[in-house]
C-alpha cells in the first residue's frame, strides 16, 4: 500500500527521523521491514475507544517480547495515563495504535474496529500526536502547524498557536510565523518544541490525542502553559498520555502502570495510591524530586549571600 497524501508523506517523513535520532540501526531495521498490510474490508470507526486485546509485541522477529499481554481500554472523553519506569514499553504502546509497528498477538481496536481494518490514510486522520522527540520539519512555523490541516486559513493556525500557547514566543522572533525551524534552523527549546507540536495537534482537532510527554523540560511555567493548551485539546476525545511529571496525571481517570512490558497496576490516583505498590514509590520519588529541587534552588539563594 503505497502512502499517497502530502500529509501522510509527511507524517511518515516525521516517523522515519524521530526513529533516526534513536539510532541508525533502527533505520536499517525500518528498511527491512516489510510494508504493513491491510485487510480488504476496510472500515471506519464512528466511536473511538481504544482497546488493547492482550496485545504482545516483539521489535524484532526473534527477540525479546517488549510487551506481555496488554489489556486495557482508554475511554473516549475520559484521560487514560501510562506510566511506568524508563525502557517499560510505554512509547511502544502509543505507537502501535497508529501502526507504526504490528502486534505479534492479540489485537488493538478503535470503536470496535481491528485497526488493521481501518485504511492508513483514515487511521492518521482520527489520531493526532504529540511525541516524546518532538519532530520539527525544517520550513517555517507556520507550515510546521499548517502540517495538522493543511487546508486552514491563516487564521486558524494563529488561533491554534495560541490556544497552545506558543503565538507569543513566535510573534518575538525576528521573522515571527516565517521563522525557519528544524535541522539547522533557528534554536528552539524543548518545551517551545513541544508546544509547536500541540498547536499543530489542536489544529488537527482529530477525536483521539496521543500525548508522549518529554521529559528533557519541566519547567514550572512551561509545565503550566502546557495544562492551560491540553485542557483545549481534550474535551470529548479518547486522550491517552504518558506522563514522567505525575503531578500532570492526578485527574486521570485511568492510570496504568507498565513494569517490563506488562500491565502491574491499574486504577485511578487514590486506589493506586492505597495499593501501596509501584506507582506510590514512583509517587514518593516524583515528590521527593520534587522538594529536592526546591531545596537546592534554596541551597543556591544561600550561597550567593
Ligand atoms: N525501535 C526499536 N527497536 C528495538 N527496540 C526498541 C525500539 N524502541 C524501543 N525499544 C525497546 O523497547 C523497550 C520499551 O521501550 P519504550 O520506548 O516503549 O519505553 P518507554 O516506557 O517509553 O521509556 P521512556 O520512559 O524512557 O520513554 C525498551 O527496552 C527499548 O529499548
Ligand atoms: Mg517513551
Amino acid at each position: 500500500m503505497g502512502i499517497s497524501s502530502p500529509i501522510l508523506k509527511l507524517n511518515a517523513l516525521a516517523t522515519t527521523v524521530n526513529r533516526i535520532s534513536e539510532g541508525l540501526n533502527r533505520i536499517d531495521r525500518i528498511m527491512e521491514e516489510e510494508p504493513i498490510k491491510i485487510s480488504e474490508d476496510v472500515k471506519i470507526p464512528s466511536e473511538f475507544d481504544i482497546k488493547f486485546n492482550d496485545v504482545s509485541f516483539a521489535y524484532n522477529k526473534d527477540g525479546q517480547e517488549v510487551l506481555k499481554k496488554i489489556k486495557f481500554t482508554a475511554y473516549q472523553g475520559e484521560i487514560t495515563a501510562l506510566v511506568g519506569p524508563s525502557g517499560s514499553g510505554k512509547s511502544t504502546i502509543a505507537q502501535l495504535i497508529p501502526r507504526f509497528w504490528d502486534v505479534n498477538n492479540g489485537s488493538i481496536t478503535i470503536g470496535d474496529i481491528d485497526i488493521k481494518s481501518i485504511e492508513n490514510e483514515k487511521l492518521m486522520d482520527i489520531i493526532s500526536f504529540v511525541f516524546q522527540d518532538n519532530f520539527l520539519l525544517t520550513d517555517t512555523i507556520f507550515n510546521n502547524i499548517l502540517i495538522g490541516s493543511p487546508n486552514a486559513q491563516k487564521k486558524e493556525v494563529i488561533d491554534a498557536a495560541k490556544a497552545a500557547r506558543c503565538h507569543e514566543f513566535i510573534k518575538a522572533l525576528p521573522n515571527g510565523y516565517d521563522t525557519y525551524v528544524g535541522n539547522k534552523g533557528t534554536y528552539l527549546s524543548g518545551g517551545e518544541k513541544q508546544r509547536i507540536s500541540v498547536a499543530r495537534a489542536i489544529l488537527k482537532n482529530a477525536p483521539i490525542l496521543i500525548l508522549d510527554e518529554a521529559t528533557a523540560f519541566a519547567d514550572p511555567e512551561n509545565e503550566y502553559e502546557m495544562q492551560l493548551a491540553l485542557q483545549k485539546l481534550i474535551k470529548n476525545k479518547t486522550v491517552l498520555v504518558i506522563a514522567h511529571r505525575l503531578t500532570t496525571i492526578v485527574d486521570a481517570n485511568k492510570i496504568i502502570v507498565i513494569e517490563n512490558g506488562e500491565i502491574s497496576e491499574l486504577g485511578t490516583h487514590d486506589s493506586l495510591i492505597a495499593n501501596n505498590g509501584l506507582y506510590k514509590k514512583m509517587w514518593e520519588a516524583y515528590n521527593a524530586s520534587l522538594n529536592w529541587k526546591v531545596d537546592s534552588r534554596f541551597i543556591k539563594e544561600v550561597k550567593k549571600e
